[in-house]
């Protein structure tokens, strides 16, 4: 709960983490076409930039018990600012389902999206939305420590689940239906390794962090 106030400066980064995100969708349709393959891969593109502000708010507390210098502890106070550009960063996955959806209302190469994708991702994006409006200082306070320690830990692995199982439905997904086939011969299986590494490393320094800390009392 503790951290900075809100202030223009703020707001001013977590618009750029959008801005920024979107300017990578768009270059992508250009790319690639406004059309289901084209807007598969700026989900894609959009998953993957806002992953590395999710990994920076998830880890950084972790990382600030372990390694102490000026940049790390200059994010590690700033971390709310971090998730909420990390949320604003992911409205555009958000904006790109919808575009998908609008786009291929019946199957053409493949259903958008398997059923438990669409549930399980449609409750992360419940889950940011409440740890983002908790990030303010008005709803915070009214939440109550404890409550608001439960969401935004729980929350925090909820959303890192979906990340990996979204990934690992995709690394599969691409050798069999035909849309991820066409993604495939774009995009191969190997780019996903930097990711999927960068999620299990913050995973695991924060169950080293959890532990130390657990055998310290
Ligand atoms: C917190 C919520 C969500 C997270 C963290 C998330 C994350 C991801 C990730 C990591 C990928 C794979 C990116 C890649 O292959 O590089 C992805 C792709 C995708 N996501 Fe999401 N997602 C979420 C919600 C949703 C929802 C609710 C839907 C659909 C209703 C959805 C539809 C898709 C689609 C269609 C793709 C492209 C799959 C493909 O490559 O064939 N996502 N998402």
């Amino acid at each position: 709960m503790s951290g900075v106030s809100w202030n223009w400066r703020y707001y001013l980064a977590v618009s750029t983490a959008f801005l920024c995100n979107m300017s990578l969708g768009i270059l992508t349709l250009e790319s690639y076409g406004y059309n289901e393959v084209g807007l598969t891969m700026a989900l894609r593109v959009s998953a993957r930039f806002s992953i590395i502000l999710f990994v920076i708010a998830f880890a950084i507390s972790s990382l600030y018990k372990l390694v102490h210098n000026k940049f790390i502890k200059w994010f590690f106070v700033r971390r709310r600012i971090v998730g909420v550009a990390f949320a604003a960063a992911h409205a555009v996955h958000l904006g790109f389902i919808v575009a998908l959806y609008l786009e291929v209302p019946k199957v053409t190469l493949n259903s958008p999206s398997p059923f438990y994708e669409v549930v399980g991702g449609g409750v992360g994006f419940l889950v940011i939305f409440a740890m983002v409006y908790t990030s303010f200082d008005g709803p915070s306070t009214k939440l109550g420590r404890v409550r608001w320690k439960f969401l935004h830990t729980h929350g925090s692995y909820y959303i890192w689940a979906i990340f990996v199982f979204c990934f690992a439905e995709a690394f599969i997904r691409d050798s069999k239906t035909l849309r991820s086939k066409a993604i495939a011969n774009l995009h191969p299986n190997i780019y996903y390794y930097p990711f999927v590494l960068l999620l299990f490393s913050a995973l695991l320094l924060r169950i080293y962090i959890t532990k130390r800390q657990i055998d310290k009392t």
